[in-house]
């Protein structure tokens, strides 16, 4: 079998220690695992490699946004994961959070704002527009990235123009929403073929109040809690959100949804993750142990589905 990791996103650093964990785990299970960065090389590999199934640990662009399943899928590889189309959408902020806002999961109020518009509005135009329609504090994201790369929070209007150019130093839109005070929690979903589980929301604390980049992936720098410490009432509602969320965009094999846990107990959803982390410090290996789970237990019966 082959674990897919690494390419050209900014998050490759992160993808090469998912992949590393995944193969580590699947080896644990006896599986023959090859690991293989995503490049031009990538074609020449999969056909010498003979008949195989690849885990596609790419996060960020090209991993996460179907286009390195579109590719699998013309090479008849089968693959653990969601299909290219249903990734598109998933992966884009602007596009996923309305479709699930359809299905009856609360999202921040959002406005998604492509470079082009910045340029022709202009951003003082836009800041006063944004300050009415969302509202300060706010949060400034790029609609298709990860890890938290070109975030940040925006508390007065001052900050606004410095925060829109960060996003769109990750991408051609930015998405503005509400910033929503409450807890931070991550739900995972797996289907190891017996249909989507929800595993045990995790509690995001992270020691500087930020959850950025350095804070992902910084040992110690952000404690994790699982279970989270939510009363069972909104625990339920957060596993409720995360497995709409998985169906309504016709998620597959695993997701991870994060949400935040507002004053009134509702899980508000910020985004879905078609490849969640499976670093040292990523939230969904931990939430499978804490399920009773094993990380290659898990991840070879996902494995095993995808071969049928
Ligand atoms: N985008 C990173 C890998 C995550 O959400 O886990
Ligand atoms: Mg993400």
């Amino acid at each position: 079998m082959l674990v897919l990791a690494g390419g050209l996103s900014h998050e490759r650093e992160v993808s090469l220690h998912s992949g590393r964990r995944v193969a580590t785990a699947l080896r644990s299970q006896h599986l023959d695992v090859i690991e293989s960065d995503v490049d031009s090389g990538l074609v020449e590999r999969i056909a010498t490699a003979g008949e195989v199934v690849a885990f596609p640990l790419l996060h960020g662009e090209a991993g996460e946004d179907g286009s390195l399943r579109e590719v699998l899928a013309l090479l008849d590889v089968p693959f653990v994961g969601s299909i290219a189309s249903v990734s598109r959408i998933a992966f884009d902020k602007s596009i996923a959070t309305r479709v699930v806002a359809g299905a009856g999961v609360a999202t921040p109020v959002q406005v998604a704002l492509p470079h082009e518009i910045f340029r022709e509005l202009g951003a003082a135009s836009l800041v006063a527009a944004l300050g009415e329609q969302v509202g300060f504090p706010m949060m400034v994201k790029p609609s298709r990235s990860g890890s938290a790369l070109g975030c940040s929070r925006v508390d007065s209007p001052e900050q606004l123009p410095a925060a829109m150019v960060a996003a769109y130093a990750y991408g051609q839109v930015a998405v503005v929403e509400t910033f929503i005070e409450g807890t931070e929690v991550t739900v995972g979903v797996v289907d190891r073929g017996d249909g989507p589980q929800v595993l045990p929301a995790v509690e995001i604390r992270p020691e500087s109040g930020v959850y950025d980049y350095a804070a992902r992936y910084t040992p110690g720098a952000t404690r994790f809690i699982c279970p989270a410490g939510l009363d069972d009432e909104v625990a339920d509602r957060a596993a409720q959100a995360a497995l709409r969320v998985h169906k309504t965009l016709g998620l597959a094999d695993l997701s991870r949804t994060d949400l935040i846990i507002d004053r009134s107990g509702e899980p508000v959803f910020l985004e879905t993750n078609v490849a969640p982390g499976m670093t040292e410090t990523s939230a969904m290996p931990l939430a499978i142990e804490a399920a009773g789970g094993d990380l290659g237990d898990t991840c070879a019966a996902l494995v095993q589905n995808a071969w049928k």
